[in-house]
C-alpha cells in the first residue's frame, strides 16, 4: 500500500472546489508594505477569480476585487460589522475544512508511520476518532449559520504545510501547528459567540477546544519522545513547526499584536504544553507581518482599481 500521499489526492466529492495555497504563501511572506501587497495581489487577480467562480465568493471578489481575502483575514469577526454573516460563514467553512484536513493528517500520522510505538498509533487514533466528530460539529454549525458544504473554495494549506515524511516533524507540524491554530482560532470564535450570544455555538466550540488541547499535548509528548537524545531531529522538528507558524500567522493576521484578527491563545496553548519561550517565539514569528494600516489601505486600493476595472470593461462592452 502507498504511504505519504500528496496533498492533490485527497479525496472530495463534488460539492468541494479546490483553491490553489499559493496566497498563502504570498500572504505568509508580504513585506509591511503597501504597494508591494497591492502588486502582489494584483498578480494573483486573475488566479483568486478562477478559484471563485461558481462560489458564494464570487459576491465578495465583485464587491472587493482580489484584495477580498485581506479583508476577511485582517478584520475580527464582529456582529455588528457590514457583511457579518457573509464573514462568518467563510470562516465556519474554513473550519469545517479544515477539521477535514486535521482527521487526513492525523489519519496519514496511523497510516505512515508503522514502526512508531503503539501508544503514538493509539493517540492518533483517538485524534481520528476526535477530528471526524468535529467535521460533524462544523458541518451542524455551518449549517446553524446559515451555509453549506461547498459554499466556498477548500485551501488545502493545513494539510499541505503540516505534513512531513519524518514522524518527529509531522506531529511537530500537525500537532502543534496546526492543532495550535486550532486552539487560537477556537477561543476567538467562542469570544464571537459570547459577544453574539450565540449559547449553541459557544458550547459546541467550548466542547472542540478541549479536545484540540490534547491533540497539541500529543504533538508535545511525542516531539519529545521522538527526538529523544537527537538535538539535531529536535531542531528540525523545531524549525519545521516555525515555518508552519509562520505560514500559518496569515501575515500577522493570527497573532499576539494588538490588532490581530486572531489572537494567540497563550493560556490554552500553555495547558497544551507550550512553554513560555516557545509563544514567545511565536508572537515574534507571527507579529512581523505587514501592519494592520497596510493592509487596509492595499485592500482599499486594490478595490479602487477592481471597480475601475469593471466599469472601463462594462464601458467597452456597451
Ligand atoms: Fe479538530
Ligand atoms: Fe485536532
Amino acid at each position: 500500500m502507498k504511504r505519504f500521499i500528496q496533498h492533490e489526492e485527497l479525496a472530495r466529492d463534488s460539492r468541494f472546489i479546490r483553491q490553489p495555497n499559493v496566497m498563502v504563501q504570498v500572504l505568509a511572506n508580504l513585506p509591511d508594505d503597501v504597494d508591494a501587497v497591492v502588486d502582489a495581489f494584483d498578480q494573483m487577480a486573475p488566479m483568486i477569480e478562477i478559484g471563485v467562480k461558481g462560489t458564494e465568493a464570487e459576491s465578495l471578489f465583485d464587491a472587493y476585487g482580489p484584495g477580498f481575502a485581506l479583508i476577511v483575514f485582517n478584520e475580527p469577526l464582529d456582529p455588528e460589522a457590514p457583511a457579518a454573516a457573509e464573514r462568518l460563514q467563510l470562516r465556519m467553512h474554513g473550519i469545517f475544512v479544515g477539521e477535514l484536513q486535521a482527521l487526513e493528517g492525523a489519519g496519514r500520522s496511523l497510516w505512515d508511520f508503522p514502526d512508531a510505538p503503539w501508544e503514538f498509533k493509539m493517540n492518533m487514533a483517538r485524534q481520528c476518532w476526535d477530528e471526524a466528530r468535529h467535521v460533524q460539529i462544523f458541518e451542524k454549525l455551518l449549517d446553524h449559520v446559515g451555509g453549506y458544504v461547498g459554499m466556498f473554495p477548500e485551501a488545502t494549506f493545513l494539510f499541505e504545510c503540516a505534513c512531513s515524511d519524518d514522524p518527529a516533524l509531522r506531529v511537530a507540524g500537525v500537532n502543534r501547528g496546526l492543532e495550535g491554530l486550532a486552539c487560537d482560532v477556537f477561543r476567538d470564535m467562542i469570544r464571537y459567540a459570547e459577544k453574539s450570544g450565540d449559547e449553541v455555538m459557544r458550547q459546541a466550540i467550548d466542547y472542540v477546544l478541549a479536545d484540540e488541547i490534547t491533540h497539541v499535548r500529543f504533538g508535545s509528548t511525542w516531539v519529545r519522545e521522538f527526538c529523544k537524545g537527537d538535538p539535531e531531529r529536535l531542531e528540525r522538528a523545531q524549525a519545521f513547526r516555525r515555518e508552519v507558524d509562520k505560514q500559518f500567522s496569515f501575515g500577522g493576521s493570527r497573532s499576539d499584536r494588538e490588532d490581530a484578527a486572531i489572537p494567540i491563545a497563550w493560556e490554552d496553548r500553555k495547558e497544551a504544553g507550550f512553554t513560555e519561550e516557545e509563544l514567545q517565539e511565536l508572537a515574534a514569528i507571527s507579529g512581523d507581518g505587514p501592519s494592520k494600516k497596510t493592509l487596509t489601505e492595499a485592500a482599499r486600493i486594490l478595490r479602487e482599481r477592481h471597480l475601475a476595472r469593471r466599469a472601463e470593461a462594462q464601458g467597452a462592452s456597451a
